[in-house]
């Protein structure tokens, strides 16, 4: 599928403010990727089409797991705000057409983050966080350390923000979320 097309997909696909919100993404993961020497064009798209599947509805989400054979867990079956990155990373695959495991990585882990990210999840991960329409406390800091090159220590904030707001909420923890975080530790460590 060309890149407008799937854009015009997406204007279906999303609400208004949720594709102003992917094109922020993808051009705060495009700064990024220069920042950081990745891959300046796959994260702009990588980033445009990471919410794709965020207004799946049960049914639709069913039908896409089924249609593509999608293997989730039980938190991912019953919540839609994790199904969203899994589902979505086939949606980019087979509708978008777009074959790339950097980009459906990064899509996929967009949520929960993952153990041994690459530097596109790790982008995209954050840019969904800290583009410029977002507003909540800690987000500032958030940008000073990805824009002042300490990629792995926004990531570790960001994870212990969304952990943090997981608790206070009485929210479950998506496991992989834990794994993410003691990995990215783990890693800093070992520097
Ligand atoms: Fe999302
Ligand atoms: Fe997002």
């Amino acid at each position: 599928m060309k890149f407008n097309d799937i854009c015009e997909r997406l204007k279906v696909l999303l609400t208004e403010k949720r594709y102003i919100h992917s094109v922020n993404v993808a051009n705060c993961a495009k700064e990024m990727a220069k920042l950081y020497g990745a891959d300046e064009e796959k994260a702009y798209i990588a980033g445009m089409v990471h919410d794709c599947a965020k207004y799946f509805n049960k049914e639709k989400r069913d039908y896409y797991v089924d249609k593509y054979h999608i293997e989730m867990d039980d938190m991912e079956k019953r919540s839609g705000a994790l199904a969203h990155s899994v589902i979505g990373a086939y949606v980019t695959k087979y509708i978008f057409e777009i074959d790339d495991e950097e980009i459906l990585g990064a899509v996929r882990y967009h949520t929960t983050g993952n153990v041994n990210m690459s530097l596109m999840e790790k982008i995209i991960y954050l840019a969904d966080v800290i583009e410029v329409g977002r507003d909540y406390p800690g987000v500032d800091e958030l940008r000073e350390l990805v824009y002042s090159g300490k990629l792995d220590e926004a990531l570790l904030k960001s994870f212990d923000n969304t952990i943090s707001l997981m608790i206070k909420k009485g929210n479950t923890i998506h496991p992989r979320s834990v794994a993410a975080r003691n990995f990215i530790i783990e890693e800093m460590q070992k520097k």
